[in-house]
């Protein structure tokens, strides 16, 4: 294939224009345990990505495995890497960026985050809004994108429907209003009602969930409602509906744009109870991508070719050892074998070796659009906020970065293997699995920083698996670090021997009471949570 040139970049607009307007990037937050593997799943079988539900969840005794590469995941059931899929639905191109959910890897799922248009927060239905719930709500928040919501597990006992909106209301300061709403709980629960239409949806709960879920509807009024879920159940709902529409306030869609309003559905994701009703008011709701705040200023999505990389991961599959970098194309139409630059270092590279990711699976992508997920073979050269783009010159300086609060010294078993050692510490890094502190004076093996320690556990893990190599690892006393900046012989003067990996000094400290005596101790002296440059 030859390469297009950059003036092909782009050259059918109104192609491009329908292209972005289908497009809707998102990803799923939720407390570990609130169902989002199930929800993904769902979704994805409604959106006939895979023919049976089971088929990429990592859970034991389900067949195919979207990470069985990593066994740590198997043992802990829990998804570690993040990855995209993408389906068709509803003549929509949806692209599902899954996101880890125990909260070591939040730094991973931050970055994640960036690269969506809006987010689905999943909800358990008798826990409500929790801890891991809340940190991932705030960052959505701040980046201002569109949420929806999604209250699980209505098959158990739950709590009442009017708490957990006024919950969700309370605790993430968003105003909730339901587009659903359920009929009973626990063993009752007989389907969801849709204000929007007025329709009641009853679900006949089916073998396992694994097959589509037959779908009644008829009017709130219609006497069949009270055939369908029992008179009891058919009158609280009527109440309900009055409540509802009495004391709560309309859905707005500009608001929720500006993310300052949440659409609450409710369902039952292992039963498939209104997953698919979500996922087709989803499409409608979701925003399709906008612009991106550069250091150019904002750039639409129908301007020439950009993209930026949200992640990095090494060691993808068994059958690809290699690198990838996940871009986000943030405007313009992608092809393979594009040529771009690389505005950090200033080097132009031919974008030929670019796939998608579904489970294990890849595909060679031939062109991709904004919104799109692609995963580029990365040779070393990106890091994760990289732009590369036709123009050149755009960086994107708002990128999350996160500042390690537990560290850990690492000592190698075997000396002789040094070298797969130093190349896994450096890949690994480079991944963002650990952040790695260097002893100056090059006596001591080096600190590992995390902002979780079950990061310290994968990063043995994968080691082990990845690079053959054994190491023992030891959690420190230390609890914070700081980079230091100010007139640069001072810094040089003050500089405790220890760096980061590009070699910027830094301290690391036991408490935050020893970083504010020092600090007091060396007013000459800027202790900042992160390297300026960035
Ligand atoms: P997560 O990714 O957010 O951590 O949650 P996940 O989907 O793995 O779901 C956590 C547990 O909750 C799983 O049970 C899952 O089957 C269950 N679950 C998900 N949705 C529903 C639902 O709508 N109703 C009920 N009753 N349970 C639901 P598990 O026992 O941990 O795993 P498994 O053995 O069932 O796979």
């Amino acid at each position: 294939m030859t390469a297009p040139s950059q003036s092909h970049n782009n050259s059918n607009p109104a192609a491009l224009e329908r292209e972005i307007n289908r497009r809707r990037t998102f990803a799923i937050i939720s407390h570990p345990d609130a169902g989002k593997t199930t929800m993904t799943e769902k979704l994805l079988l409604y959106g006939g990505a895979i023919q049976e539900a089971g088929s990429v969840t990592a859970k034991e005794g389900r067949s195919h495995t979207k990470s069985d590469w990593m066994s740590i995941e198997q043992q802990r059931g829990i998804s570690i890497s993040s990855s995209a899929l993408t389906f068709e639905y509803r003549g929509k191109h949806v692209n599902l960026l899954d996101t880890p959910g125990h909260q070591d890897f939040s730094e991973d799922t931050y970055r994640t985050l960036t690269a969506a248009d809006s987010a689905l927060m999943v909800l358990d239905a008798a826990r409500g809004v929790q801890s891991q719930t809340e940190k991932l709500f705030a960052v959505c928040r701040n980046r201002g994108i569109p949420i929806l919501t999604f209250v699980n597990k209505l098959d158990r006992p739950a709590l009442d429907a009017f708490e957990l909106v006024a919950q969700v209301e309370e605790t993430l300061k968003i105003t909730a209003v339901p587009l659903t709403w359920p009929i009973g709980d626990g063993p009752d629960f007989k389907g969801v009602y849709d204000l929007l239409t007025n329709q009641v949806l009853t679900f006949d709960r089916t073998s396992g969930g694994k097959h589509r879920a037959p779908v009644h509807t008829a009017g709130l009024d219609d006497p069949k409602l009270d055939e369908l879920v029992g008179p009891d159940l058919a009158n609280k709902l009527r109440e309900d509906v009055e409540l509802i529409q009495g004391a709560m306030p309309a859905f707005d869609a500009d608001t929720f744009l500006k993310g300052e309003l949440t659409p609450v559905f409710f369902g039952s994701a292992i039963n498939n109870f209104g997953v698919e009703h979500f996922l087709s008011h989803f499409v409608d709701l979701a925003p399709p991508p906008g612009p991106v705040d550069t250091n150019l200023g904002e750039r639409d999505p129908d301007a020439p070719f950009a993209g930026f990389i949200f992640k990095l991961q090494a060691n993808m599959s068994r059958a690809h050892r290699d690198r990838t970098a996940y871009m986000r194309v943030m405007s313009g139409h992608f092809e393979r074998g594009m040529d771009v630059t690389h505005t950090r270092t200033g080097r132009k590279l031919r974008l030929s070796q670019a796939h998608t990711l579904f489970a294990q699976d890849r595909e060679k992508v031939e062109e991709a659009f904004p919104g799109d997920i692609v995963g580029l073979v990365n040779p070393g050269v990106f890091q994760i906020g990289d732009v590369v783009s036709v123009d050149g010159k755009v960086t994107l300086p708002g990128f999350p970065r996160f500042t390690p609060e537990t560290f850990a010294t690492i000592t190698l078993r075997d000396v002789g293997k040094r070298k797969a050692f130093m190349k896994g510490l450096t890949q690994l890094a480079e991944e963002g699995v650990v952040q790695v502190f260097y002893p100056t004076d090059g006596a001591r093996d080096p600190y590992l920083g995390a902002v979780g320690p079950l990061q310290f556990e994968v990063f043995q893990a994968r080691l082990q698996e990845e690079y053959g190599v054994d190491v023992d690892m030891h959690v420190t006393s230390y609890g914070l670090v700081r980079w230091l900046a100010g007139d640069p012989t001072n810094v040089a003067r003050f500089a405790r021997h220890v760096e980061d990996d590009q070699g910027r000094p830094v301290m690391l400290f036991r408490s935050k009471y020893d970083l504010e005596y020092t600090a007091e101790q060396h007013p000459e002296i800027e202790f900042l949570p992160l390297p300026k440059d960035l």
